[in-house]
């Protein structure tokens, strides 16, 4: 446990490793977050049960009035997310001590970086990751469209073996650099390496074309119950908008409310995006900080 300063004399804040009793308080400050639309109730006991992440909170007096998670993903990425603070103990650091316990637990199990994201209008949230200096990566857009195509474009393959010639031509694109090698499904960010890239081939979420017998653009996308969410996509551009309306097709096929497309902000694809009908719904930003010796 971590002694850290006083809160406006009111109490020490104490960070620990989150327990079952934390649930009821942490629901009632969740409710009064984004109009009670958080996610964090239909995760919580997932993330309390799961031993491989941490999940933390802060406590005043005894008190339980914060919460943050840590998983660890491919590549020695930890991933940190889930951060709440009680609407009446905001602006006294607390964010910024789940997030540094977060980063020592990072550190412990080894990972070469922490990387989380928010919303580009969360005023508050920006304020405490400049506060703690935790550096932008990138900042990404989120576009979606909910109506789907009846026709099938051709000449899309869907490949499921391993391909490391697939794999060499994605590494080379300059996308690959700008997604600074990650995917993502529209709330988290992952590493993409050969290993996640060949999981997406061998569940068939990994869309290419070709000319020439070369891959001409290549995507991979996410399957959720409600959503399809193009999370990462490299190659010509009007080859790409051949994935695109390829996912439309596949999104009205398996009757999905909406697909979503995530780029990087300054992605030369918005315009075909937006001219093609799709909606700006969200801008997102990337941190990063590097877990070298301290
Ligand atoms: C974001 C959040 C976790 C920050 O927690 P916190 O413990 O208050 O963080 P800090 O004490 O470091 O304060 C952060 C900064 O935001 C400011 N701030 C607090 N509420 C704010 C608001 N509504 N609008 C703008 N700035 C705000 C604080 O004054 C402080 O800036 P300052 O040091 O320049 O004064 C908290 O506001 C929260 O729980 N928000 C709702 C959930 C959320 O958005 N989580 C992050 C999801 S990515």
């Amino acid at each position: 446990m971590k002694r850290a300063p006083t809160v406006r004399k009111s109490g020490r804040v104490l960070i620990r490793k989150a327990k079952a009793a934390d649930k009821a308080p942490i629901l009632e400050i969740s409710k009064n977050i984004w109009g009670g639309h958080d996610y964090l109730p239909a995760v919580w006991d997932d993330w309390l049960a799961d031993k491989k992440g941490r999940l933390i909170v802060a406590t005043v007096n005894g008190r339980t009035v914060g919460v943050a998670h840590a998983s660890m993903q491919a590549n020695y990425v930890a991933w940190l997310e889930g951060v709440r603070v009680h609407e009446k103990y905001r602006g006294f650091g607390i964010a910024g001590k789940l997030n540094s316990a977060l980063v020592e637990w990072a550190r412990s199990r080894s990972a070469r970086v922490a990387r989380l994201c928010t919303g580009s209008s969360n005023q508050a949230s920006r304020n405490h990751l400049q506060k703690i200096g935790f550096p932008v990566l990138q900042t990404f857009q989120r576009l979606d469209i909910t109506r789907g195509l009846r026709a099938k474009p051709t000449g899309i393959r869907t490949p499921r073996r391993p391909s490391n010639r697939l794999w060499e031509w994605l590494k080379a694109r300059p996308t690959f650099t700008e997604n600074h090698a990650m995917y993502s499904d529209g709330w988290t960010w992952y590493p993409l390496t050969a290993k996640t890239f060949r999981q997406h081939l061998t569940h068939g979420h990994v869309l290419v074309t070709s000319k020439n017998g070369q891959p001409s653009s290549c995507c991979i996308f996410i399957d959720e119950a409600k959503f399809l969410t193009l999370g990462f996509v490299a190659g010509e551009r009007a080859e790409v908008m051949k994935l695109v309306r390829t996912l439309r097709f596949l999104m009205f096929r398996m009757k999905r409310e909406r697909l979503r497309v995530i780029l990087p902000s300054r992605s030369s694809l918005l315009r075909s995006l937006d001219r093609s009908g799709f909606e700006k719904t969200a801008k997102i930003i990337v941190y990063e900080r590097f877990l070298g010796q301290r």
